[in-house]
């Protein structure tokens, strides 16, 4: 069973100053809710109830998000707008959130390091919350089909998808033996190749589920690609000693940490979820 999630937001969100200069990136809304909201519910679809996130200095916002708002609550009491906060209420009274703090930025692979004392010894699931994920007409969210996978291969699972030979520079990039449909058997990954290194197109984006040895690999990797402690290198340590699965998904994924990925995100919501939701 997967009970727990982990968000590691420690991150700076530059490319959207000014914006986030006093604001941290995952409260950035997508039309009307916050980006690590869809994060957080999209890991309840799939389950999970316990949530830790791993920030760092200037993220205050995000605890009081997940936190009631007396005042607020209290000065909407009764108007029609208390129907507004209804999502976030329905999350602060049926899931846990706990935070801790990544006091040096030394890559993802310190950022769930750091997480360990909120998860323990457990199966887990990692979301960023940057690859903001609908499931366009699939019966699930992406989590949710991670977590299935999970409950009949019981080792560490991440999320791929195709992207041009141009772009795969930015991601950790898979090569796999396939299983079936959609699902690789991991024999070789690296952190943000260039396009001729690149061992496929097939990339990693923000959705893992990560068996609980992955600490101790972590805990001996060593700084990577940016000379930072990279997920990617610790995980091909987990895939040549045990076994590491890439699913490509069902659904459909918006690059938030972008511009561009943020307002096609934001237009794809209003068309297709809040216009609709709104009647
Ligand atoms: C991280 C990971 C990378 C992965 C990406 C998905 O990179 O290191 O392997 O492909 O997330 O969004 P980041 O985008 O944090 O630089």
């Amino acid at each position: 069973m997967i009970k727990k999630c982990l968000f590691p937001v420690a991150g700076y969100g530059t490319r959207f100053l000014p914006a986030t200069k006093a604001m941290p990136k995952e409260i950035l809304p997508i039309v009307n809710k916050p980006l690590v909201q869809y994060g957080v519910e999209e890991a309840t679809e799939a389950g999970i109830h316990e949530f830790g996130f791993v920030t760092g200095r200037g993220k205050r916002a995000l605890e009081d998000h997940f936190d009631i708002s007396y005042e607020l609550e209290n000065q909407i009491a009764g108007t029609g707008k208390e129907e507004l906060l209804a999502s976030i209420r329905d999350l602060i009274n049926n899931n846990t959130f706990a935070f801790t703090r990544q006091n040096e930025m030394k890559g993802l692979g310190h950022a769930i390091l750091t997480g360990r004392n909120l998860i323990g010894d457990n199966p887990f699931a990692v979301v960023l919350a940057d690859d903001f994920c609908v499931t366009d007409g699939a019966k699930d969210g992406v989590l949710a089909q991670m977590v299935h996978l999970y409950n009949q291969f019981r080792c560490s699972i991440v999320a791929i998808e195709e992207v041009p030979k141009e772009e795969v520079h930015k991601y950790g990039v898979i090569a796999g033996e396939s299983m079936k449909d959609g699902l690789y058997r991991i024999t070789d990954m690296v952190e943000k190749p260039s396009a001729d290194k690149a061992p496929s197109n097939l990339a990693i984006i923000g959705r893992y589920i990560l068996t609980p040895d992955i600490f101790e690999i972590l805990e001996r990797t060593t700084p990577g690609k940016n000379g930072e402690i990279q997920i990617t290198d610790a995980l091909l340590e987990q895939a040549r000693t045990g076994c590491v699965l890439a699913y490509q998904f069902k659904g459909r994924r918006f690059d938030c940490g972008s511009i561009d990925g943020f307002v096609e995100a934001t237009n794809y919501v209003y068309e297709n979820i809040y216009k609709k939701s709104a009647k």
